[in-house]
């Protein structure tokens, strides 16, 4: 006697025309006769719900839709190759996310849902999350779990080539509230942390901004908090747990992947965020390789079994990379290579010394990152999606959001820089303007539970880091800078002379030269730490100032 699975509402099929020769109940779909005597039983209720169809690929596919074993209704869109492909590849991907299927039946349960025709509605299909693109420029970004668009009535549905990481590691948990307490506020007072919210709410600028993909690198000793900021940035769009304690669910992914398989990791984040831990394990003999690789946006020419060429998988992101060693050194590991301007350019060494955890809300420093870790493992992937549905909400098409956030990148992107900073040095300036513009924005969303000043101090607080001084040489005038420059410090400098300004900023500018691994000309460095200092030098101070050096 078969069990009757409870089926949660309504028969989820009515409507749809059951191929001939099966019949469909709540117990499952069974092949008759055409007397309609029942023959036998095949698998648990599954039907063909909609076809899809990729236009930009013209890839065809098939939504199949099933009650599990525990009575919930699913559905997965696959390519339609599926249906026809040698063994029982469908059946084993079905019966694995939850479809009871009869054993020995797996055959027949191929050839029933390749038999489905008729009137089976149509429906669009992404094969990846990001943008689509659209010929009408209407604004419409896929997630794994569910489409944020401007039209509604179109619907459209995520249909990734293979199996995509991302379905485990996109999603929300609890509500944007929550998270909002439990992790954006902790974040107060934490510039670095405050950043790494800003920098993964600008992922999703990088097409309307027209930016190139790159990356930052935050690194310094052990135990500092760098992983920390990581699972912050990441849980504004999925799971922030630390990926040593949940591996299978975190959105950081860990850098220990050969170059194909990074590859395939920033197909799968597209027009996101890609959160690499602990660079010192990535398997690359060539880490520059690796970093040109990731920033060409195109995956590398692969073969077919018959030598053809295959597709090339392309993306567009951001990268979020932690580590205790720098990406120059992890270049240079081997004693082989020399690191190229042009490499370090795509991924900018940020070192964190002790800067990522500074204001604990009154908790001991361990228990408060303890916290912050558990906290964005708990609350997660509501304010990536809510800021992008607020964009769509807010701009009629592509073009609009295009022109704004392009007119906004300038203006941060102005006040951060000089108009005779060096070309690489705009270039790499551009990605912290792109956090300060999704700062704002998000800020202004309410989104963000910060002021436009507080993202907007943070965003300099890590560029300042990123041009700050890093050899041990010239660490110690660096800590007398921060000192001056810090809140007492401040106010002591404001009431002393003109000529001790200046003549800070000369030992700053020195020594800031003497480390830069980017900035062209001391000149340049100089008048770009002036810009993001909070001391207000004027222009004929600071040259008279840097005139000397
Ligand atoms: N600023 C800090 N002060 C005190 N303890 C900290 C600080 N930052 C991190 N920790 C401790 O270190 C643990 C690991 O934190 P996290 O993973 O962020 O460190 P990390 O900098 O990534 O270290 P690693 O380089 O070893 O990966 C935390 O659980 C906490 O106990
Ligand atoms: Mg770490």
């Amino acid at each position: 006697m078969s069990v009757v699975i409870p089926i949660k509402g309504a028969h989820p099929w009515s409507g749809i025309p059951v191929p001939e020769g099966y019949q469909i109940t709540p117990d499952g779909v069974f092949r008759v006769e055409s007397n309609n005597k029942v023959r036998e039983k095949i698998a648990g209720p599954v039907w063909v719900g909609a076809f899809t169809h990729d236009k930009l690929n013209n890839i065809y596919g098939v939504v199949i839709r099933w009650i599990d074993r525990k009575g919930d209704e699913q559905e997965r869109a696959l390519s339609a190759d599926i249906l026809h492909e040698q063994g029982n590849t469908l059946a084993q991907r079905l019966a694995r996310i939850g479809l009871k299927i009869t054993n020995g039946k797996e055959q027949q349960l191929i050839k029933y849902l390749g038999s489905f025709e008729g009137e089976i509605p149509w429906i669009s299909s992404a094969p990846r999350v990001g943008w689509l693109d659209s010929v009408h420029g209407r604004l419409t970004y896929v997630l794994p779990d569910r489409i944020i668009a401007t039209d509604q009535s179109e619907r459209v549905v995520f249909q990734p080539e293979q199996h995509s990481p991302t379905t485990r590691t996109i999603r929300p948990q609890g509500t944007l509230d929550a998270w909002q307490d439990q992790v954006a506020q902790p974040c107060r007072g934490n510039p670095f942390l405050i950043f790494a919210v800003c920098y993964a709410l600008a992922s999703p600028l990088l097409k309307p901004a027209r930016l190139e993909i790159g990356g930052i690198h935050f690194y310094g000793l052990t135990s500092r908090g760098k992983t920390t900021a990581a699972q912050v940035a990441a849980s504004v769009f999925g799971c922030g747990a630390d990926p040593s304690d949940a591996a299978e669910h975190a959105y950081i992914q860990k850098w220990n992947a050969t170059g194909n398989g990074l590859q395939a990791l920033a197909a799968a984040h597209n027009d996101g965020l890609l959160v690499l831990d602990e660079i010192h394990t990535c398997d690359s003999k060539d880490f520059g390789a690796v970093i040109y690789n990731l920033a060409s946006g195109i995956e590398k020419t692969r073969l077919t079994k018959d030598s053809g060429m295959k597709e090339r998988r392309t993306w567009r992101i951001l990268v979020l990379s932690t580590g205790e060693i720098s990406s120059r050194q992890k270049i240079e590991e081997e004693g082989q290579r020399k690191s190229h301007g042009g490499q370090l350019l795509r991924l900018l060494d940020i070192p964190t010394h002790d800067e990522i955890i500074v204001d604990t809300h009154g908790m001991d420093a361990g228990s408060f990152v303890q916290k912050l870790k558990r906290d964005c493992g708990e609350h997660f992937g509501t304010a990536g999606p809510g800021f992008i549905e607020t964009i769509v909400q807010r701009f009629p098409d592509a073009s609009a959001l295009s022109a704004v956030v392009m007119r906004e990148l300038e203006t941060c992107e102005r006040l951060l820089t000089l108009p005779e900073t060096a070309p690489e040095q705009q270039r790499a300036s551009r990605r912290f303007a792109q956090a300060k513009v999704a700062g704002r924005f998000a800020c202004e969303y309410s989104i963000l539970p910060f002021t436009r000043e507080e993202t907007d101090s943070a965003v300099r607080a890590v560029m300042k880091a990123w041009t700050a001084p890093t050899s041990p040489i010239v660490c110690a005038p660096h800590k007398l800078c921060k000192l001056l420059f810090s809140g007492t410090g401040r106010a002591f400098v404001s009431g002393i002379p003109k000529m001790i300004k200046c003549a800070s900023w000369s030992v700053t500018s020195r020594m800031t030269y003497s480390c830069s691994p980017l900035m062209a000309s001391t000149r340049q460095r100089a008048a770009m730490i002036q810009k993001m200092s909070p001391v207000n030098c004027t222009s004929t101070d600071f040259s008279s100032a840097t005139a000397r050096m």
